[in-house]
């Protein structure tokens, strides 16, 4: 009876022994972690839960309108000779213009292109595009892709990169290519078709 109380006493000790050598070593291994260690390692893409990568093709239609009721752009800063500059040379302009599914400005909305677009050629309309396509359609609601590129507005076609993106679009990279589809003094819409790789 004394020697099992004793036994049982002793492995109680020895457990508790045990944890302590083994959360006071964990501790050491911890100190032990270099700094480079702590900050940055190599993992694998299925850490993430990367599985195979895809192309995605989107289409949509993105509405830049300069000014009335429904403008969805507004000039924030210029150059003291932006004015007299015959390519508005300077010009910085935020926009927060909708994309939608079809060419009518009332059809479905997918999401918002929301960035800024500069005048940035001093002998033609090229403009500077930094810009994020906000999506808000189906599984890409909350989606983002990152734009930034050349727009040289008065070509037939324009070719901006895709740098980067968010949520489903995590690690993409890609092109967007805009042709300009109707052209009024305020209203412009263009007809955008973007490859991304995402996964
Ligand atoms: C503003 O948008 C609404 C809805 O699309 C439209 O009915 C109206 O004519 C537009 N106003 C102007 C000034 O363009
Ligand atoms: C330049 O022109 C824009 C658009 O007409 C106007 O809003 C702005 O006040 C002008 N800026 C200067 C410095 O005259
Ligand atoms: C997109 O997501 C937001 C936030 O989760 C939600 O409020 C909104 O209704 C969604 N839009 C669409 C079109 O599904």
């Amino acid at each position: 009876m004394a020697s099992s109380m004793l036994t049982k006493h002793s492995s109680i000790f020895f457990l508790i022994l045990f944890f302590t050598i083994i959360s006071l070593s964990s501790l050491a291994i911890a100190d032990h972690q270099s700094d480079s260690e702590v900050f940055s390692k190599y993992i694998s893409p299925s850490f993430l839960g990367l599985k195979k990568e895809k192309l995605s093709h989107l289409h949509f239609y993105f509405h830049d309108i300069i000014s009335g009721k429904n403008a969805t752009t507004v000039r924030v800063a210029e150059a003291p000779s932006t004015n007299r500059s015959s390519t508005f040379f300077g010009a910085t302009v935020m926009m927060d213009d909708p994309l939608t599914i079809k060419p009518d400005v009332n059809s479905k909305i997918v999401g918002r292109a929301q960035g800024i677009y500069a005048f940035a050629s001093q002998s033609d309309f090229s403009l500077l595009m930094v810009l994020n396509f906000a999506f808000t359609e189906g599984k890409y609601n909350g989606s983002t892709l990152s734009v930034l590129g050349r727009n040289k507005v008065l070509s037939a076609v324009r070719e901006m990169p895709v740098v980067g993106g968010s949520g489903v679009f995590r690690f993409a990279r890609g092109y967007a290519q805009a042709r300009t589809y109707t052209n009024t003094p305020i209203h412009t819409t263009v007809e955008y078709n973007v490859y991304v790789f995402h996964y």
